[in-house]
């Protein structure tokens, strides 16, 4: 098996369950034996707060990885998180306040080589390291955040709101932009799947949305376990915890067991041959 494949989480719609999906999947990921780190690029941090203890003290971000990368080495920017197996390179609000300055130097790269910069920091890493997997949580834009994530992974997940999934043009667009990309910087990107996120089993809704997704994007494109609507993802994340680590026999932790089962073999072939 390959190390370190790379997915990001992405969908410029905000709410649409981004980051609660980046870390229950890592999760869900490390529970089937896999090593697991989450990259937080969204300023909003969520991605960091649902992984760290309360306590934690973050002394080194992504933050400083983008500000002082000649002194700051992934090492020692790369945390354990709360749960076995996933560590975590955190994020800080400061890190919206880079903004300005890398688009100014990016700017001035040619284009083919243009927000490469989280990429060609992390793939190197990645060679030496025994993550089988890194997943990213984005911001809810396609802004410059997202762009380095995106030149950065193997793959993208597009979280989706069962009751949202029929704004097919809107999703078009999201992922013309990795069309684009893949022409431009980064050939390896690819999508993986849509995710179908907050199903309400008590409506035919899901299915719906799944099967008007299949039409539009393709039968291979969206994942056919979809997340259940539940509170106790609200819950869970109250407690700064992940629906797994909250109720692991639960209809959302099974769901997502099952996403993480089917990535493996998406992403490395057999599981049982890994
Ligand atoms: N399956 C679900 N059922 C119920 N609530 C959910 C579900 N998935 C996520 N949520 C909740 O929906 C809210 C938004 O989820 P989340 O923060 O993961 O979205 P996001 O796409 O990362 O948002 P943003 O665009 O702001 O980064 C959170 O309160 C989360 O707990
Ligand atoms: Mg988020």
């Amino acid at each position: 098996m390959e190390n370190g494949t790379i997915i990001c989480f992405q969908n410029n719609k905000g709410g649409v369950g981004k980051s609660t999906a980046t870390v229950n999947t890592a999760h869900a990921l490390a529970l089937q034996g896999k090593k697991v780190l989450i990259v937080d690029v969204d300023n909003q941090c969520n991605a960091t707060t649902l992984c760290l203890p309360a306590t934690t003290k973050i002394e080194k971000s992504l933050y400083h990885i983008f500000r002082y990368p000649e002194e700051t080495s992934l090492e020692e920017v790369i945390v354990a998180s709360k749960y076995e197996n996933v560590d975590i390179l955190p994020n800080q609000e400061t890190v919206a306040g880079l903004e300005p300055s890398i688009l100014v130097s990016e700017a001035n790269k040619p284009q083919s080589s243009r927000f490469l910069i989280l990429r060609n920091i992390l793939r190197p890493f990645l060679k030496q390291s025994s993550y089988n997997f890194v997943l990213i949580d984005t911001p809810p834009n396609i802004g410059t955040f997202v762009i380095l994530a995106l030149n950065t992974a193997d793959y993208v997940i597009v979280p989706v709101e069962a009751d949202s999934a029929f704004s097919i043009q809107g999703l078009k667009n999201a992922i013309n932009t990795i069309q684009f990309l893949r022409k431009d910087t980064n050939p390896d990107l690819r999508l993986l799947r849509l995710l179908v996120n907050k199903v309400d089993k008590r409506t035919n809704l899901g299915k719906v949305a799944i099967t008007r997704l299949k039409e539009s994007f393709g039968d291979q494109m969206v994942f056919d376990q979809m997340i259940p609507v539940s509170t106790l993802f609200q819950r869970a994340e109250s407690m700064f915890k992940t629906i797994l680590a909250y109720d692991r026999k639960c209809g959302g932790s099974l769901a997502y067991i099952n996403i993480a089962t089917q990535i493996i073999f998406q992403c490395c072939g057999n599981p049982s041959e890994n």
